[in-house]
């Protein structure tokens, strides 16, 4: 591919699949018989803080089971020696991107390995179980919860992720059902700015029909074959 400097990536969980973590939207993506919509929700949070708790204290315990793959580490070295500008945006929790070594990363949705407190907005590192009441280290108030960014809540960094669409050259999807906005609409803020767009998807998804080419097949075997070609 040539005349590209600035690329965009977006990752969904379809690109974490094949480490062993579970899609939200696939067959196995209910928990206890809830969708997520259900318990990721601040709504959620206040009527049932327990259920809350134990959904994502389950999802950050099972990180310890799990490790990057091909996908992931692809990505990584397509950090390392892309010498234009380069953002990967994951609407992951998980933190295989950071573990493949991508540095130039956001998360849009938060992070399972970090507590926000709700009374402060202090973010710390968090990787043991979070109950329901824990104290906040700066404000001492008991209002420590997920740092996820709930149905309903603003994603993170949307003013950098929008300044890198309008900039990029090259939008690609990876491993996302196209359902949940903002996300699913960087596409088109990536098209109308001039950008080629590039789908990698194990099925095609809502979003297909806005991105100029499509490409079917699991990210363990896409994302490595693209990175080549972008970096020969
Ligand atoms: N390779 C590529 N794609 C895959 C693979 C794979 N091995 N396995 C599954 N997929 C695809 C599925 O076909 C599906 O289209 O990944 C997509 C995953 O879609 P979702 O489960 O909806 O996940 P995602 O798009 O990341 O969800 C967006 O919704 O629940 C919220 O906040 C949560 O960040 C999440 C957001």
């Amino acid at each position: 591919m040539d005349e590209i400097e600035n690329i965009v990536i977006l990752t969904g969980a379809g690109i974490s699949a094949e480490s062993g973590l579970a899609t939200f939207r696939g067959p196995d993506g209910l928990w206890e018989g809830h969708h997520v919509e259900d318990v990721c929700t601040p709504e959620a949070l206040a009527r049932n803080a327990d259920l809350v708790h134990r959904f994502y204290d389950e999802r950050r315990a099972k990180l310890r089971d799990v490790a990057p793959n091909p996908a992931h580490q692809a990505l990584a070295a397509l950090d390392a020696q892309w010498p234009g500008e380069l953002l990967v945006v994951t609407q992951n929790v998980d933190d295989l991107h950071e573990r493949a070594g991508t540095k130039r990363l956001i998360h849009m949705h938060g992070e399972l390995r970090s507590a926000l407190c709700a009374a402060c907005g202090m973010a710390a590192p968090w990787i043991d179980p979070l109950p329901p009441g824990v104290r906040c280290r700066r404000c001492g108030q008991s209002s420590l919860r997920p740092d996820i960014v709930f149905f309903g809540e603003m994603p993170y960094h949307m003013e950098a992720i929008d300044e890198a669409l309008r900039r990029a050259d090259l939008f690609v999807s990876i491993g996302t059902s196209g359902a949940v906005y903002p996300a699913a609409g960087f596409v088109q803020t990536a098209r109308h700015a001039g950008a080629r767009t590039l789908e990698l998807n194990l099925e095609p998804s809502a979003g297909s029909l806005y991105f100029e080419q499509s490409r079917i097949g699991p990210a363990s075997r896409l994302v490595p074959e693209l990175v080549r070609e972008l970096l020969v």
